[in-house]
């Protein structure tokens, strides 16, 4: 089943979300100016994007907060691709902090060359296919499926928002020596939320009292995150999202998948993705489990 053209549309071979970017848009993004200071998150959807999103913007303004604690996390760190507030991105005062899903290729020439610095999250996919499946339920922008099964083989085909998995993280990963990258994976951060805060510190040049680590780690838990407002999505306009009560935030856990998926269907991502993830430049850690 070929998704519906009311939700989504290809741009030199990727799959972007109908109504809220135009392929003008993304075409000028080749040439979108990078400041040196830029920082970017760059996921495959539902792999840590809000999580990381979240904790940038605590590093960044734990301990000299400005008032922008009273300013929703997606206005702090806007989507690059998805400008749906037509900010002027130009007008920001640096350090940019920028959140993206693009296709390593189709990002800002100047990030290829190294400007800026990227920080790149990747998930186990079946965790990403079952928070996925759940998430098109509560998006206004994404098309509802409400049989697994048929959502797990669009996944696995990449007819979904931001295309393939394997193609995104393939992509990202094996094009490492063009950006100024740091890789993370959700389950380290899940693992030991400290170290991959501090890991991020130092990345880009931040260097926090241990009592402000404490507080972004504090703040960046799942719990607590979930009870904040700003943080957890729950003020995204209605525009994007659905009335109906669900969570942005919904279990934050690992392996999450086992209690979604049958046997079969974990054999199935198996067969599609496990052979083509051998090649890959990083080990997982889902694979040393
Ligand atoms: P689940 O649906 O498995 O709960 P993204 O931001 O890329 O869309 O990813 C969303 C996933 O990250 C959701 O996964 C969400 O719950 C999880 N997440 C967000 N904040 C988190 C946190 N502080 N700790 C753990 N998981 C978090």
């Amino acid at each position: 089943m070929e998704p519906s053209k009311e939700y989504l549309f290809t741009h030199k071979g990727f799959y972007f979300a109908a109504n809220i970017t135009t392929p003008e848009y993304l075409d000028s993004l080749e040439t979108f100016e990078i400041r040196d200071s830029d920082v970017f998150i760059a996921t495959y959807p539902k792999s840590g994007t809000v999580w990381t999103q979240n904790i940038l913007s605590l590093i960044f303004h734990e301990g000299h907060r400005n008032g922008t604690e009273n300013i929703d996390l997606m206005d702090r760190i806007p989507w690059l691709e998805y400008n749906i507030k037509h900010m002027d991105y130009s007008a920001f005062p640096s350090p940019r902090l920028f959140a993206t899903h693009l296709p390593y290729y189709l990002t800002p020439r100047d990030l290829r060359n190294k400007r800026a610095r990227v920080i790149y999250v990747t998930r186990n996919p079946k965790d990403v296919l079952v928070s996925y499946f759940h998430f098109s339920k509560i998006m206004v922008t994404l098309e509802k499926v409400s049989d697994f099964n048929i959502f797990m083989e669009r996944f696995l085909a990449g007819k979904v928002l931001a295309s393939s998995w394997l193609d995104h993280v393939t992509g990202w990963h094996s094009h490492a020596e063009d950006f100024n990258i740091l890789f993370l994976t959700y389950e380290e951060m899940k693992k030991d939320l400290r170290s991959a805060v501090l890991k991020i510190c130092n990345f880009v040049g931040k260097t926090l009292s241990e009592k402000e680590v404490e507080s972004v780690v504090r703040q960046a838990t799942f719990e607590n995150m979930r009870k904040d407002p700003r943080a957890n999505y729950e003020n995204l306009s209605e525009f994007l999202r659905e009335k109906k009560p669900g969570y942005f935030l919904r279990k934050g856990t690992t392996g999450d998948w086992k209690n979604m998926m049958t046997v079969a269907q974990s054999e199935r991502v198996d067969e599609v993705l496990k052979e083509k993830m051998k090649n890959l430049p990083i080990k997982f850690i889902w694979d040393i489990n």
